[in-house]
């Protein structure tokens, strides 16, 4: 069985900055949300300028989860059609961690990611976003077999992963390869940089040794270094050097699929642009899909095609990147969008800000799991899981308002 694709993919101009890898960083930039106006979406933007606000922790990000505009909502109009084949298609994946007593007798599970399904289509960004621990990693970790799923499919180029064993698998697994938030921690700090970026070639026996280093100079030429640099140690490199050799790791075996996990988060403001340009260039190159993980809503609204808001393990809403920032239809979607503010000091918004904490995925609500804070909550909501609903060509959300 091969899964039918559920959204149409949209096909956009890429634009890119040559001046990316310049070494000066970027003028100083201003610590706040940016709104569409400032930076426009993916299809009308040009390279990232890396106006960004600073980096929150766990709690100041899920504080702000804001408010509600009702006047917002609409009813859907349409049903989508099928169109290309996707690259990836994930469908109903499940990841449950076991919990443990002390004297090791299961005693519930965490549900970190639930009944998520979705395409990424060859050459585009599928952006994932949600509040801290509502299971985007899990899923990207998933998706990458880093750790097995509970339940649900994993499809590449029209292949079940489960079924896929030996030299098969490992061939396939060549093909996804991952962008860590810090790469440091996949680096060695022993090793020189060059034997990092050739260690999946050593691990796949492709090419021979000097090939091996052949392709780790191109590679660090790629992505803004001097071949020499090759003989030197991580700890040489500042942040934003490094998250640059992260990525020709992660292109050394001619991937076609990164899963970026929150690859700039943990970088300098000014940095950020940069990583963002070059991963930006590289996808136009090499006609790369990613799955591009990130709490920041204006980075994921500058880098992804199509995007997914992700509430307690279950993929609430999923629109192309304009349709979902312009017509956000699910409750939390709205909420979480309407934290970034509007510039214009004449537009007024009623907000409605969401009660409650974030129940725990240990044990999550019945029915609709955002029911606990959600304003626009029913009877229904509190017993019965929505069903997901197609609101227009591409545009999927998963909530009770909409049921036709
Ligand atoms: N190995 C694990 N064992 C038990 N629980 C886990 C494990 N990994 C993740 N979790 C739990 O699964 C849930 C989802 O975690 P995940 O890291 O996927 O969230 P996230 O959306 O990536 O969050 P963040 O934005 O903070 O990175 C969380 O409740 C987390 O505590
Ligand atoms: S299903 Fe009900 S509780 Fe859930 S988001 Fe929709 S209205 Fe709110
Ligand atoms: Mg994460």
């Amino acid at each position: 069985m091969t899964p039918s694709p559920s959204v149409e993919p949209r096909k956009t101009n890429l634009l890119t900055d040559t001046d990316h890898l310049s070494p000066e960083p970027a003028s100083a930039t201003d610590l706040r949300p940016v709104s569409q106006e400032e930076t426009g979406s993916r299809s009308d933007r040009q390279s990232f300028s890396g106006k960004r606000e600073a980096e929150p922790d766990r709690k100041e990000r899920n504080d702000r989860i804001g408010s509600v505009e009702s006047s917002d909502l609409v009813k859907p109009v349409g049903l989508i059609q099928p169109s290309a084949q996707p690259l990836l298609s994930v469908r109903g994946l499940q990841k449950h961690f076991p919990v443990r007593s002390a004297l090791g007798r299961r005693t519930g599970s965490v549900q970190a990611v639930n009944d998520v399904s979705f395409d990424i289509y060859p050459g585009e960004t599928f952006g994932l976003v949600g509040e801290s621990g509502c299971g985007k990693s899990t899923t990207g970790r998933a998706v990458m077999n880093l750790i097995e799923p509970t339940g649900g499919e994993v499809w590449y180029e029209g292949q079940d992963l489960a079924k896929l064993k030996g030299a098969r698998l490992k061939n396939m697994r060549s093909n996804i390869q991952m962008v860590f938030q810090d790469p440091y921690t996949s680096l060695d700090p022993r090793r020189r940089i060059g034997y990092a970026i050739e260690e999946p070639l050593h691990i796949h026996r492709r090419g021979s040794k000097n090939e091996r280093t052949e392709r780790a100079m191109s590679l660090l030429e790629r992505v803004g270094f001097r071949p020499d640099q090759y003989y030197r140690y991580p700890h040489e490199f500042s942040g934003g050097q490094r998250q640059r050799i992260g990525i020709a790791k992660a292109l050394a075996l001619e991937p076609k699929l990164l899963i970026c996990d929150e690859p700039v988060s943990a970088l300098d403001v000014s940095i950020q642009s940069q990583v963002i340009n070059l991963l930006e260039e590289i996808q136009q190159e090499r006609g790369l899909s990613y799955l591009f993980v990130a709490h920041d809503l204006s980075v994921v609204r500058h880098i992804a095609d199509r995007v997914g808001v992700m509430y307690l393990g279950g993929l609430v809403e999923q629109a192309p990147t304009d349709e979902l920032f312009g017509n956000p239809l699910h409750p939390y979607t709205q909420s979480l969008l309407s934290a970034v503010p509007i510039p214009n000091p004449r537009v007024k918004k009623e907000r409605v800000v969401l009660s409650g904490e974030v129940p725990s995925p240990l044990n999550p609500p019945s029915g609709c799991t955002f029911h606990t804070r959600c304003p626009f909550a029913m009877d229904v909501c509190r017993s019965v899981v929505p069903e997901r609903v197609q609101a227009s060509p591409g545009h999927e959300v998963q909530c009770h308002l909409y049921a036709t």
